[in-house]
């Protein structure tokens, strides 16, 4: 008889005794409490507010009020056996001009979550940046600003002193490529700036913030585990014409390589993307060294492929992207291709650099449209999509990469950003008018899953 394709026969053990299991989460996602204490606004605070930004007018006000809600969704995780808990810190929750003084409050809040991870067995995995930069910092220019440096230094060396006696899993800023694309070029995400002029300061910024960061994090937490994160496709060339070959080599470039390179010492993937080297004026002398730094891991954010093809009309890149939409092909909510071998061609295309050590895969998941039925959310999408990667996967491993975990993108459905409360991401389900939680299908599967461990 043919073997049932759908049949998932892979254990946890599978994967490795030491590998790591999570789930991942965002502040300004989750959190709510936009404006308890003394915090105050961060760029998404304001940006929400811009008419016509986001879906329905949705916002993060909120959204799943993990603030409130810490202790009831970490019992959640300690109940559905996941040992590994992936959040941010949100910068104006701690320092809320970005700068000087301190929140006594945003203190206390990340604290009793560490503390209660901790005491639910939980290990804390803790993103100094997810996006939400203090608004007063971005009054100043933002990440255009030479002097976001500092400002970056002064927060990521106070939250080391606060937290790193407990907490020894560190990332230092969550896709520099879609907060500086989306947000300095595109204009569709916080803060919402156009064109290169906001966009190419922006990148070397972010790059020097990245290992501002990771040297920070080392000089003040006693055997911390640094990384960085990164979003990225797996990228083909619409044909076998030159044309899109090089298109779709331009794309890989500004896409999966444009933050890690600078970090391993290789410098930006200027030679592939020509309207990159006017980021020369921006790098001032020893630049070259001061972006380096060697990660412990490196975490590797994939949900789909990208097909490129050549384009004459796109300025900088002439390169545009097929959509999913208008290939035939199964998409999520997102509008995003299911290709679940991408993530196992992307680890192998970071694994493949010479000083990336470990690779984590810090984000992986899906959107589809869930509906209640008697108390219980059927999503067997999501648990299809989730099974499948977790074979490429497994996959990569068994080729010889580096891979040492995975953690679901997300736990509870949240503020998917531009797109508002539409796409459900969550393992578990959130009715938003009541904040009560449901275990989707896929969770109490990967709660099950996790229980061989
Ligand atoms: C990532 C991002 C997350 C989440 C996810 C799903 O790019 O880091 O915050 O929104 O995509 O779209």
């Amino acid at each position: 008889m043919k073997k049932n394709e759908n049949e998932f026969a892979l254990k946890a053990d599978d994967f490795g005794e030491d590998f790591k299991w999570g789930v991942s989460t965002a502040a300004y996602q989750i959190e709510g409490a936009y404006d308890k204490h003394d915090k105050k606004a961060s760029i998404w605070d304001t940006f929400t507010t811009k008419k016509g930004k986001i879906y329905s007018g949705h916002h993060g006000k909120i959204a799943t009020d993990f603030y409130h809600n810490y202790q009831q969704d970490i019992d959640l995780m300690q109940r559905m056996n996941i040992k590994n808990f992936r959040f941010s810190l949100s910068w104006a929750r701690l320092i809320p001009d970005g700068v000087g003084k301190k929140s006594s409050h945003g203190v206390a809040f990340y604290n009793k979550v560490i503390n209660y991870c901790l005491q639910c067995g939980i290990t804390p995995w803790v993103t100094l940046y997810h996006w939400d930069l203090p608004q007063k910092l971005q009054d100043k220019g933002g990440w255009t600003n030479r002097s976001i440096i500092q400002w970056f230094q002064e927060y990521a060396e106070f939250c080391a002193l606060q937290f790193g006696d407990r907490v020894k899993n560190w990332m230092v800023l969550n896709e520099p490529m879609v907060f500086t694309g989306a947000g300095y070029f595109l204009g569709v995400h916080a803060p919402g700036k156009k064109g290169m002029r906001h966009f190419i300061p922006a990148i070397h910024h972010a790059t020097l913030c990245q290992a501002v960061g990771g040297r920070t994090l080392r000089s003040h937490v006693k055997n911390a585990y640094i990384g960085t994160t990164f979003s990225c496709s797996y990228i083909q060339a619409f044909s076998t014409h030159k044309k899109d070959i090089l298109a779709a080599n331009r794309a890989n470039a500004l896409l999966n390589r444009l933050f890690i390179e600078p970090a391993l010492g290789l410098g930006y993937p200027t030679e592939d993307i020509a309207a990159l080297k006017r980021i020369t004026s921006y790098i001032m002398p020893g630049d070259d060294k001061k972006v380096i730094f060697n990660f412990d891991f490196i975490g590797v954010q994939v949900y789909t492929r990208e097909i490129v093809k050549y384009s004459w009309w796109t300025p900088y890149l002439k390169a545009k992207l097929v959509k999913a939409t208008d290939r035939n092909v199964a998409t999520t909510l997102m509008d995003w291709e299911v290709y679940p071998p991408s993530i196992c061609k992307m680890i192998e295309q970071f694994n493949a650099y010479k000083g990336v050590g470990d690779i984590i895969i810090t984000e992986n998941g899906s959107a589809f449209t869930d509906r209640v039925l008697n108390e219980k959310v059927y999503d067997p999408k999501r648990l299809s999509y989730l099974q499948a990667h977790l074979k490429q996967l497994r996959k990569a491993q068994i080729l010889g990469s580096q891979v040492k975990g995975y953690f679901v993108w997300t736990f509870t459905d949240n503020f998917e950003w531009a797109e508002g409360y539409y796409p459900r991401f969550g393992l578990v389900y959130v009715d938003f008018k009541t904040q009560k939680r449901i275990i989707k299908t896929s969770g109490k599967w990967f709660a099950n899953f996790l229980k061989s461990k």
